[in-house]
């Protein structure tokens, strides 16, 4: 079975100005001074400071991710940003399918797949995020929603050095909930076989497994501490290094 390095990334969302660069730095600081923690740490800020961030934490074990790319190659398409130029701002991965994304955006499947074979073409890590919503969980229909976003999100391409995936329940995000421990087991369980199943052993058992929704320094313990999660994507308690350092805190 191969050894699954945790990551613990930040999402910031649309939060951030360039005086945010003072909780990168304070987030560098935390991570020095701290004991060695023994998990990937990257952070997802908007695009205007990517390139900003990228520059601050170069030679710190902080890597720099993009929230959203587009799944076109440059051109005339007003607004967005090519997954290549994310690469040259000196983002590592960038974050696909995000329900907010999903969500305000009218995302698919389909479209997310797509955004991630422009993330591999770019030499980027995909964040694929996939999650069920409340009236889809209290249906019961939970692991059918989220085995359905992986099998259509992921592209057949994917391997353990390209690909992260992210289970975010929607209605754990941002609302202070969690699914119980064993909630997450169960969906974490069914990804792992469903990812063994379509890619074999080595890519399948290799795909690092994180948790996100309401991850904060109180929940991380246990949250971290569940059978295939292999690290967290955070939220609101990224923008804060002390709050960020105290997931962290899982690795220790
Ligand atoms: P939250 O967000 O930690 O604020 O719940 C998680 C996410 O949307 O990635």
């Amino acid at each position: 079975m191969p050894d699954r390095r945790p990551l613990v990334a930040g999402n910031w969302k649309m939060n951030g100005l360039r005086a945010s660069n003072a909780e990168l730095e304070a987030l560098i600081a935390a991570l020095k001074a701290g004991a060695p923690a023994a998990c990937d740490v990257m952070i997802a800020p908007p695009f205007t400071l990517v390139m900003g961030f990228a520059a601050a934490a170069d030679g710190s074990p902080v890597e720099i991710a993009g929230q959203d790319c587009s799944a076109l190659a440059p051109g005339a398409h007003t607004g967005d940003v090519a997954a290549t130029m994310l690469a040259d701002a000196g983002a590592s991965a960038v974050i696909v399918g995000h329900s907010e994304r999903r969500e305000d955006h009218r995302e698919t499947d389909e479209g997310v797949n797509a955004k991630a074979l422009a993330a591999y073409d770019a030499g980027l890590v995909a964040i694929i995020c996939v999650g069920e919503t409340e009236p889809e969980r209290d249906r019961g229909e939970t692991l059918e929603i989220v085995t359905g976003q992986l099998a259509g999100s992921v592209p057949d391409t994917a391997t353990a050095a390209n690909t992260v995936v992210a289970y975010e329940p929607v209605w754990a995000i941002g609302t202070g909930r969690t699914p119980t421990a064993d909630d997450v087991a169960k969906v974490h369980a069914a990804m792992r076989a469903a990812l063994v199943a379509r890619f074999g052993d080595e890519a399948g058992n290799g795909i690092r497994l994180l948790y996100g929704g309401s991850v904060k320094p109180a929940n991380a313990g246990e949250l971290m501490g569940v059978a295939d999660v292999d690290g967290a994507l955070v939220g609101g308690a990224s923008l804060k290094a002390a709050d960020f350092d105290g997931i962290i805190d899982a690795y220790r």
